[in-house]
C-alpha cells in the first residue's frame, strides 16, 4: 500500500485506496483532462469538485474503466489498473454509479439490483452446466440481499415498479443500491444528489456516511458545497482538467487560487448550483 503522510519511523496516517497521476484525455483535440493527479484516502469520503466542464465525470470514467485515458496512471492500492476494462476493475472492488440507462429503465427495481455487476456464479457456463446447485443457491442469496437493500434504500414497496417510473430521487437511491449490491470496497458517485429535494439530499448524505461506517471508501462528484462540507473528509478541486488543490473544505476556503477559480464564483452566486 502506498501511504500519504508517512514520516520515517511512524505509521502512515492514511492509506490511499486509489491514486492517479498525470491523467490526460482529449476529445477532438480539446483536453477535457489535462494532468489530473490526486489520492483518494482509504475509509474516507472524498469530494471531487470544480466548475462545469472541469473534467470530473471524464476522470471518473477513466478511473472506473468506462473510458481509456490518453496518458497517466491509475493505482488501486498497490495494483496498477491503468486502462483496465471496467469489469476487471469492478472485480477488484471499484464500482461507480451510472445514471439509469434506457435499458435498465425498462426493468423493475428488483431486476435492476439482480442485474448489478456483481460476480455471479450463474454467469459461468461451466457452473450452470455442472454446478446447478451452486447457481441456484447464489441466485437465492442474491435475491435475499437485493430485497434487504431495497428495504434499506426505501424502495421495497417499489420493487415491482419499472425503474423509469420512479421519481428522480428514487432513481438516485436505486443507482446507489445497484452499486452497493456488488459489495464495493471503493465507490465512485457522480452527483448522487443532483436534482434531488433538500430533505432527500440529507437522507442520501446519511446513506453515504453509513457506507463509510461499513468500511467503504467513497469518492463523490458534487456541486452542493454545503453537503460536501458536512460529509466529506477530503476535497479534490479540478479546474480545466488539472488538480487545482486538495485538502479539507476549510483549507480550500483560505486558498485564494481555489476561491478565485471556483469557490468565489459559487459564493458570489449566493448558493451552490
Ligand atoms: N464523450 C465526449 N466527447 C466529446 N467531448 C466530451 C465528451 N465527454 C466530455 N466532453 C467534454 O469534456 C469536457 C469535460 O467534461 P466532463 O463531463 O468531464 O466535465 P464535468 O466536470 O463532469 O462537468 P459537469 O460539472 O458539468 O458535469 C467538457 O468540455 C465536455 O464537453
Ligand atoms: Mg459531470
Amino acid at each position: 500500500m502506498s501511504a500519504a503522510n508517512a514520516t520515517a519511523g511512524s505509521p502512515p496516517l492514511t492509506v490511499d485506496a486509489l491514486r492517479c497521476e498525470g491523467l490526460t484525455k482529449a476529445f477532438q483535440g480539446v483536453h477535457a483532462v489535462n494532468g489530473a493527479a490526486f489520492e483518494v484516502p482509504e475509509g474516507k469520503i472524498t469530494a471531487l469538485i470544480g466548475p462545469n466542464g472541469a473534467g470530473k465525470t471524464t476522470v471518473v470514467n477513466i478511473l472506473s474503466g468506462a473510458m481509456s485515458s490518453d496518458s497517466g496512471r491509475v493505482f488501486l492500492g498497490d495494483t496498477e489498473i491503468t486502462n483496465w476494462p471496467a469489469y476487471k476493475i469492478a472485480r477488484q472492488g471499484l464500482l461507480r454509479t451510472f445514471q439509469l440507462s434506457r435499458e435498465l429503465g425498462g426493468l423493475t427495481v428488483l431486476e435492476n439490483l439482480l442485474a448489478a455487476p456483481a460476480v455471479q456464479a450463474g454467469d459461468s457456463l461451466v457452473n450452470v452446466l455442472f454446478r446447478p446447485g451452486l447457481v441456484r443457491r447464489q441466485e437465492r442469496e442474491n435475491a435475499e440481499r437485493a430485497l434487504e437493500l431495497l428495504e434499506v434504500y426505501r424502495l421495497y414497496r417499489h420493487r415491482d415498479t419499472r425503474a423509469r417510473e420512479l421519481s428522480g430521487g428514487q432513481k438516485k437511491l436505486l443507482e446507489i443500491a445497484r452499486a452497493v449490491m456488488a459489495s464495493p470496497k471503493l465507490l465512485l458517485l457522480d452527483e448522487p444528489m443532483a436534482g434531488v429535494n433538500p430533505a432527500l439530499i440529507e437522507v442520501i448524505g446519511e446513506y453515504i456516511l453509513d457506507l463509510k461506517r461499513s468500511g467503504v471508501t467513497v469518492m463523490m462528484i458534487e456541486h452542493n458545497l454545503g453537503i460536501v462540507e458536512k460529509i466529506c473528509d477530503h476535497v479534490v478541486v479540478l479546474a480545466e482538467g488539472r488538480t487545482l488543490a486538495t485538502g479539507s473544505m476549510s483549507e480550500l476556503r483560505s486558498n485564494t487560487a481555489v476561491v478565485s477559480a471556483y469557490l468565489g464564483e459559487v459564493i458570489n452566486a449566493g448558493a451552490a448550483h
